[in-house]
């Protein structure tokens, strides 16, 4: 095998998808303190520590106890190498969470047990079902009195339309929490409370039918435990790779974050079972992740990584090939070479120089401007991966300066933070507004903060009576032009210069969209 199949082989790139305070954050915590990149779990989101999470750069962040970025986290288990990136936990702010997960080939759901398929899950769920991206399922928080376990499976397998395959199952719950039977290996694995912060040394006790079992958790719990397991492998699915690997099935673990307890027993099936680097399409052609020339796609850019560094930092997933420090590449939207000297990984938060990384891995570049959201960089071949979206955005805010003069700098800032994804700007046809569109409304706040900070321009914001945005386009080019006519007061363009209709009401757009029933209103953007 070549080095590079092994390299590409040992990789594991995936996210966290869940429901605000299913806990995410302290998944996370655990997984890293496996992946021995932490000493001691409660670091990430140490308030007030200075060794706090590397990914609250921003000062609001902190003051909201929120991570507005994304960041990748990379570690080994077992023969894997992991890369886990990090997705925006506020509910509010999620159109970086959609294209980080254009970025993963596998994803962990985490659901709270107590409360069950939640709504942003059931939103990223739809998200990742757009490429059948296979689903490892964690239900958390076993310490405390949770909801009938099948029930939560039956709940993933209608709301979720997806078949569980439970791997462990738990022994009680919540004060009477005792631990989980690993269903592929025949034991039952105890739980101890109040070890949360280490790795715990684990008391085992193989096969259901051994006395130990009694002994350890009790007769009347060891009775139901084996009554529950009859039924449950009897009426639930066994584990399939290839429908787990097809998006269809997804196996399903216990356990409690907090307590560290089972997520082992996860990260045991994820390395194991979810898929190295996959193949990505291209306008053109699918591109294999082993394939030996360099390629790879942007997801996300974010400003102000380091104080210190005030850079802008392009993130990009390596889909095949190998980047090596100081490598030639050719940025294929302006077509030009560049030379990358530089590129940061993200070793579990430090930024580290990269030396070599692989189809699979994220390495960041630094941007002085130049690179969009959704760009491609090759060894030469000129490809366009698709996939990589812009949202519609729902919420709209006119944006003024306090100072007049400063409006060439404020369409500058704009612009840019636009093409960075973190804030969407339209300027009308017919007149000089400029107008901020978000999925969210935190992302207003963050532009503000960042034109005041980066572009020295203090902005405000003003109601606007927009209710939605949709991209135009029309093959027939009298017929556009006609609509282009007609519809002119509520067209405008978009920070990369792409025509949009901009509709006051859902009757409004509803109206046009029957009248020039030739244009296509599109709710998302490929750049
Ligand atoms: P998120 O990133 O998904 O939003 O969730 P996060 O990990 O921050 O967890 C949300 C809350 O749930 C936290 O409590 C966290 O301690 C708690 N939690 C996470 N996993 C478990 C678990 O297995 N069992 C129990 N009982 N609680 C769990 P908090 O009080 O909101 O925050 P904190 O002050 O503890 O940090």
């Amino acid at each position: 095998m070549s080095a590079l199949i092994e390299e590409v082989n040992k990789r594991r790139t995936f996210a966290i998808i869940s429901h605000p305070d299913a806990g995410k954050t302290t998944i996370t915590e655990k997984v890293l303190l496996f992946g021995k990149a932490l000493q001691k779990a409660g670091t990430v989101k140490g308030r007030g520590s200075n060794q706090h999470a590397k990914s609250d750069w921003m000062d609001m962040e902190k003051e909201r106890g929120i991570s507005v970025t994304t960041s990748v986290m990379q570690f080994p288990y077992n023969d894997a190498l992991v890369n886990l990136l990090d997705t925006p936990g506020h509910e509010d702010f999620s159109e970086d969470t959609y294209r980080t997960l254009t970025a993963v080939d596998s994803c962990l759901m985490v659901i709270d047990a107590a409360k069950g398929v939640e709504d942003r899950t059931r939103k990223l769920m739809e998200v990742t079902r757009l490429r059948d991206t296979p689903i490892v399922t964690f239900m958390n928080k076993l310490d405390r009195d949770i909801r009938d376990p099948m029930e939560l499976l039956d709940e993933v397998e209608n709301e979720l339309n997806m078949a569980c395959a439970p791997i462990s199952w738990p022994i009680g719950c919540g004060k009477e929490f005792k631990g989980v039977y690993h269903i592929h290996r025949d034991e039952s694995i105890l739980y101890q409370s109040g070890q949360g912060h280490t790795i715990q040394d684990q008391k085992i006790i193989k096969g259901l039918e051994n006395p130990e079992l009694e002994a350890a958790i009790g007769e009347e719990l060891a009775e139901q435990l084996r009554e529950e397991l009859e039924l449950v492998i009897g009426a639930s699915n066994e584990f399939d790779l290839e429908l787990f690997l097809d998006g269809q099935l997804t196996p399903v673990f216990f356990g409690t974050a907090l307590g560290n307890f089972g997520v082992d027993h996860m990260l045991d099936g994820l390395t194991e079972w979810a898929p190295s680097p996959m193949a990505r399409e291209t306008e053109d052609r699918k591109v294999e992740a082993t394939e030996d020339k360099f390629t790879g796609f942007v997801f996300k850019i974010q400003a102000n990584m380091d104080p210190k560094h005030r850079d802008r930092i392009a993130f990009m997933r390596i889909v095949s090939g190998q980047y090596s420090q100081g490598m030639k590449m050719n940025h294929v939207r302006i077509g030009k070479q560049v030379n990358i000297s530089d590129a940061v990984t993200f070793m579990a938060g430090d930024r580290e120089r990269a030396e070599d990384a692989y189809a699979g891995d994220i390495i960041g570049l630094h941007n002085h401007g130049t690179i969009q959201i959704g760009d491609t960089f090759t060894q030469g071949e000129k490809l366009k991966f698709t996939g990589i979206p812009n949202f519609a955005p729902e919420m709209f805010r006119r944006i003024r300066l306090k100072d007049p003069l400063k409006q060439k700098q404020l369409l500058k800032g704009l612009v840019q933070l636009s093409e960075e994804g973190a804030v969407q700007v339209f300027r009308p046809l017919i007149n000089n507004d400029l107008i901020v569109g978000a999925v969210g409304v935190l992302q207003f706040d963050v532009v503000v903060q960042r034109l005041k900070s980066e572009y020295s321009v203090d902005a405000i914001y003003e109601g606007i009576s927009v209710s939605t945005a949709r991209w135009v386009k029309c093959d027939d080019v009298k017929k556009f032009e006609e609509f282009k006519r007609k519809a002119e007061a509520n067209l405008a363009l978009d920070g990369g210069d792409n025509l949009t209709y901009i509709a006051p009401t859902m009757v409004n757009l509803n109206l046009t969209q029957e009248r020039h029933p030739d244009v296509v209103f599109m709710k998302t953007r490929e750049n």
